[in-house]
């Protein structure tokens, strides 16, 4: 029986990527129907509720979504409709792997996954202003909460996810020297679960040198686990190591409910040009077929993307390319027929 799911085409560049992802999806046989629905931007102005009622039944009742990029306003404004969702069906764990795929970059063969830490830490959004001397909002405060829980679950998730994928190592990047109380939490219950996990290598590194480390010479890493910050900007890090956000994919991971989406944003700067690349979404598009268990598509998919950036003739500009939106999936879809 076909697995329903939710499609979110998002704001911005969203529409544009999804509609990409949707017909690569169609080629390749995914044995998939989907309820498409509306959230962000599109959806404050359709009707006026920038997480409607109805995304989050289908998504409730769908359990799997695969989401384009939503803006968020900074400052002010609504507050982010990823971080609600993440809350709403507690998707703990972000998995966010970078794999090489146009070569002639920086690095050859990098193959890394980042575990974040996904419902804790800032971005809880505890913060508020502070008023003095007649200024209300003379200064802000925000509040970092890292529970034995959540960091006992996502570093878990992580080990459990090395082993899983024949991975050798897992590295907790932490700020446990400043932080010690946060920062030392995460890493004291890190450290008891690699106990767990003797078959796999695992060390702790502070944060600003695993961010360094990362930049000089990313092979000696394989799995990372953090909190959620340093996630966020550590896989953007990444993500830049294997050519730019166009390629990095992401998995929300809950006990029951998973949510894929591309790292990237909305791109306003790009939106409805025809020119965003729609591979960051293609390969999330490829973690929810594998999580849902259609691994034979996810492969096609894969090899067919490697076969199109291999043979570099229909590459977005983002790839040092010049083809449309509509140019590459049209290679895509051609390689997999
Ligand atoms: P962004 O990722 O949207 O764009 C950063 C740069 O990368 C831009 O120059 C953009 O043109 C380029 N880029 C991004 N995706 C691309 C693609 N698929 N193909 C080619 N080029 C691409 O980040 P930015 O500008 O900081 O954020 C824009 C909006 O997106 C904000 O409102 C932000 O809150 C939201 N956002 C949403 C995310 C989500 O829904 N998961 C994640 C990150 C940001």
């Amino acid at each position: 029986m076909s697995q329903t799911i939710t499609v979110i085409p998002g704001d911005g560049i969203g529409p544009e990527v999804t509609q990409a992802v949707l017909a690569v999806l169609k080629a390749a046989d995914a044995d998939l129907e989907y309820d498409e629905q509306i959230a962000g931007l599109v959806a404050l102005k359709e009707v006026r509720d920038p997480l409607p009622k109805a995304t989050l039944d289908s998504a409730e009742q769908n359990r799997v979504i695969l989401k384009g990029p939503l803006t968020t306003p900074s400052g002010s404004g609504f507050r982010s409709i990823n971080v609600a969702f993440r809350k709403a069906f507690d998707l703990y764990a972000n998995v966010r792997p970078v794999r090489t795929l146009v070569p002639g970059g920086r690095y050859e063969d990098i193959d890394l996954v980042l575990i974040r830490e996904n419902t804790e830490g800032l971005y809880v959004g505890v913060e508020h202003h502070i008023g003095m001397h007649g200024d209300p909002r003379a200064a802000a405060e925000s509040v970092m909460i890292i529970t034995r829980f959540g960091a006992e679950r996502v570093c878990r998730y992580a080990f459990e996810y090395a082993r899983a994928n024949g991975r050798k190592k897992v590295t907790l990047a932490h700020k446990a020297n400043i932080l010690k109380f946060t920062q030392g939490l995460f890493l004291e219950v890190g450290r008891k679960v690699a106990e767990d996990f003797p078959d796999i290598e695992w060390e702790d590194r502070i944060i600003d040198a695993t961010a360094m480390h990362l930049v000089l010479d990313p092979y000696q890493f394989d799995v990372l686990v953090m909190e959620n910050m340093f996630g966020d900007i550590l896989s953007d890090l990444m993500a830049g190591l294997v050519g730019g956000l166009g390629f990095a994919p992401a998995g929300n991971i809950g006990i029951d409910t998973a949510m894929f989406e591309a790292v990237h944003g909305s791109a306003p700067d790009i939106a409805g040009q025809g020119i965003a690349n729609p591979t960051g979404l293609l390969l999330s598009a490829c973690l929810m077929l594998d999580h849902i268990g259609q691994h034979e598509v996810s492969s096609r998919i894969r090899s067919a993307i490697d076969d199109v950036i291999r043979a570099g003739q229909a590459l977005t500009v983002d790839m040092g390319g010049g083809a449309s939106t509509t140019e590459y999936t049209d290679a895509l879809v051609g390689a997999l027929a």
